[in-house]
């Protein structure tokens, strides 16, 4: 066979043709090359943890480098106990440990999900950048709602009946991410009892993504599993709250009634990936435990990230752009529609157009709003106010006492690049 022939694309599976690298990959690249150019970068573009592993995690990892053995595909049995006492202590979710699946990373989960359960996905936008292109790739149909800036983009109960009406005996899959990737949103117990009430009247199932939960800024979280308990999937892992991202551990906590889907699941990933990494399952067994170290960490990441994303907020209000209070995890989502007339005039008309612009000007890395399931036009983007050094921060925020909020001679000295990004995107839209 002729060498040409081994590698034609028009081999390619129609389902995963156009699919390039997940958003965030060329604004990556840009950011690289800038700073390979002896430019300033302000990395607000990877939503990734600044903090690091908490202490007690990473000694677990180091006294446990010698397991090697696979483990049962469903996961460790003693970490699928501690997951599930973790719901019940910390949520008051009733599960046990068989209701627990631990997988490599939650979004190779959510993609296992995805493939076994035949149904319509449903996903509110502004969302994660992952839910679709996974269903594009297994061949689900997406069906998309959006939401509205005011309010912080919240899924409206009436918008979730709306759309389960249109032919109320499909079977759905509706996704529900809060503390939100990428807005920053979250929802109290109200809200969530009501959506509840609409995923049971139609019995759909919730993917309740609650990845960022720990992360709530007042720490309290508060689980939709509390009030749809036969239909809901939480789905967690330590990547965000635990700093852990690269460890690649991610948790399904099923209902009783859905065993069949999580059995089904566990088939396909015995095929495929067999089970997770030894040694990261050791180690989270720890995690899952709490304890007062970790719960210290916990309360000093969140003073922290409050403070930055309050500030942050504050700044770009300053500066005309509308921007919600962020609420939990790290990330803003900042709409700059009420200065499009200027923006236009500086050739500036889509959300792609605004954050080559900015980064090409200022340095500032944002991922524009389309990679989120907006339309083009929309002049939105996600920034991650990440880019500092979380480990020396969370040690100042210990000398600092619990009552008190962290200030702003805090926030410029321990995360003065991410501050100083604000202050420079609110130079650049004035200019
Ligand atoms: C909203 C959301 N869900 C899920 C994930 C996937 O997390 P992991 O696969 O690391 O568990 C991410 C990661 O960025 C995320 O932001």
């Amino acid at each position: 066979m002729a060498s040409g022939d081994l590698a034609p694309p028009i081999n390619l599976n129609l389902n995963v043709r156009g699919l390039g690298h997940s958003a965030t990959l060329a604004i990556n690249e840009r950011s690289k090359r800038l700073q390979s150019e002896g430019r300033h970068v302000y990395r607000l573009g990877l939503g990734q943890s600044p903090f690091p592993v908490p202490q007690p995690v990473v000694d677990e990892l180091r006294a446990n480098a010698h397991q090697k053995d696979y483990l049962d595909v469903a996961g460790l049995p003693i970490l699928r106990e501690a997951v599930s006492n973790y719901y019940v202590r910390q949520y008051a979710i009733g599960c046990t440990a068989d209701e627990v699946l631990i997988g490599p990373g939650s979004k190779e989960l959510m993609f296992l999900v995805q493939l076994v359960y035949y149904g319509e996905l449903v996903i509110p936008t502004p969302s994660w950048v992952s839910y679709a292109p996974q269903a594009q790739i297994i061949g689900r149909n997406v069906r998309w709602v959006p939401t509205t800036a005011e309010h912080g983009w919240p899924l409206r109960p009436a918008e979730l009946d709306a759309v389960c009406r249109e032919d109320a005996s499909r079977p759905r899959l509706v996704v529900l991410n809060y503390p939100s990737n990428p807005t920053g949103q979250t929802y109290d117990a109200e809200a969530l009892q009501e959506l509840a009430a609409v995923a049971r009247r139609y019995r759909v199932i919730l993917l309740s993504d609650e990845i960022y939960g720990e992360l709530d800024h007042r720490g309290r979280h508060v689980s939709i599993a509390s009030f749809y308990p036969e239909g809901t999937i939480i789905s967690g892992g330590l990547s965000k709250w635990c700093g852990a991202g690269g460890w690649r551990l991610g948790t399904f906590t099923f209902p009783r009634a859905l065993g069949w889907l999580r059995e089904a699941m566990a088939a396909v990933a015995s095929e495929t990936y067999t089970s997770t990494s030894a040694p990261i399952q050791f180690a989270a067994v720890r995690a899952f435990q709490g304890g007062n170290e970790l719960a210290r960490y916990l309360v000093n990441a969140r003073r922290i990230l409050r403070a930055l994303g309050a500030a942050f907020a504050e700044r770009l209000r300053s500066a005309g752009v509308f921007v919600p209070g962020p609420q939990g995890a790290f990330y803003l989502f900042p709409d700059f529609s009420a200065l499009g007339a200027r923006l236009a005039e500086r050739g500036v008309r889509t959300s792609t157009d605004l954050c080559e612009r900015l980064l090409g000007d200022t340095g500032v890395a944002l991922l524009p709003g389309t990679a989120f399931g907006r339309s083009p036009e929309e002049l939105t983007a996600r920034l991650a106010y990440v880019d500092f050094d979380g480990a020396r921060a969370l040690v100042a925020a210990e000398a600092v006492p619990l009552d008190q909020e962290l200030d702003v001679a805090f926030l410029e000295r321990y995360c003065g690049n991410t501050i100083r990004a604000a202050d420079v995107m609110a130079e650049w839209i004035a200019a």
